[in-house]
């Protein structure tokens, strides 16, 4: 039983499909059905940008009768030198239960969490390593179309070297036997997960029609060392999805994106009204995901 969730592989598969069935129970049921958090506390201090996780973890709380405590960085105590351990240790004393937090730091969270007895850190996101809610959304929206999370054929497109996204969807999607693909802006053609090769013969449009889920990744430019590895259009024509490689995917392959996305470079804005692109279902599902994960969490403080 985790008191922080920090990746989604510091949880079980058990406990991933117990998120998801009460993701859809808080779902069907609407938020006033769902326990009220009243007495709890929580602080959201995100240091790096922001918009949907930041604010539908900000839903999730209010839905949950959570008390909310947005900490901006620039005018918090960090600027003045404070580490970031002692910044949780003053909001554990102050009675926060939890802190939802994004970061740059790879290294930082665990060994904070360590210290905390009473105050549990929800990852929004960590460098390129995790991204645990993006991740439960995400299988939240397959589950809504498959029924499953297993058994899938999953293709990843983008630059899933700089990707949390990526990372923590693989997490899951490799419990539930899934066969899982990449084709990214630095692979040589399409890399087969699960065998650990590549098909070079660069003929990867060839079997989209293959795929059930399709995961766009934009490129992460804040993260890369050179902005300029490749242009925004060469990007669309190596690897974006356009209106003649959307007529070869399969009519019921889910199109999804993380976002935020650019505008015709990971793919054609056109397509975006397509019933199988999934952009704002996954956003839509963020918010319940979100709450059952703050649940899970407030549940192991007081098992
Ligand atoms: N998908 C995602 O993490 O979006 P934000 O960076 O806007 O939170």
């Amino acid at each position: 039983m985790a008191t922080h969730l920090l990746a989604v592989k510091d949880l079980t598969p058990n406990i991933w499909h117990n998120l998801i069935e009460e993701t859809f129970r808080i779902h069907s049921k609407g938020s006033s059905s769902t326990s009220l958090y009243t007495d709890k506390h929580a602080a959201l201090l995100f240091m790096e940008p922001s918009t949907r996780t930041q604010v539908s973890f900000s839903m999730a709380c209010s839905k949950l009768g959570i008390q909310t405590h947005s900490l901006d960085v620039g005018g918090s105590s960090l600027t003045k030198g404070e580490t970031l351990k002692d910044t949780l240790l003053n909001l554990q004393a102050m009675g926060i239960n939890a802190l939802i937090t994004r970061i740059k730091d790879e290294n930082l969270l665990r060994p904070i969490s360590n210290e905390l007895n009473s105050l549990s850190i929800i990852c929004a996101g960590e460098g390129k390593t995790s991204h645990p809610s993006q991740a439960l959304l995400d299988a939240c929206t397959i589950y809504e179309s498959f029924k499953k999370i297993d058994g899938l054929k999953i293709l990843f497109i983008g630059d899933i070297e700089h990707s949390r996204v990526y990372q923590s969807n693989l997490e899951w999607m490799k419990w539930f036997s899934n066969e899982i693909y990449y084709i990214s802006p630095k692979s040589e053609g399409l890399f087969n997960v699960n065998k650990g090769e590549a098909d070079k013969s660069g003929l990867w449009e060839n079997i989209l029609h293959e795929f059930d889920v399709i995961i766009m990744l934009r490129p992460q430019l804040e993260r890369h060392d050179s902005k300029n590895i490749f242009s925004p259009e060469e990007y669309f024509k190596k690897l974006g999805i356009n209106e003649n490689r959307h007529n070869k995917i399969s009519k019921n392959c889910l199109i999804m994106h993380p976002g935020p996305f650019y505008t015709n470079v990971e793919f054609d804005e056109k397509l975006i009204s397509k019933s199988n692109f999934k952009i704002y279902r996954q956003v839509h599902w963020g918010v319940f995901a979100r709450m059952s994960m703050i649940k899970y969490i407030l549940e192991n403080q007081n098992a």
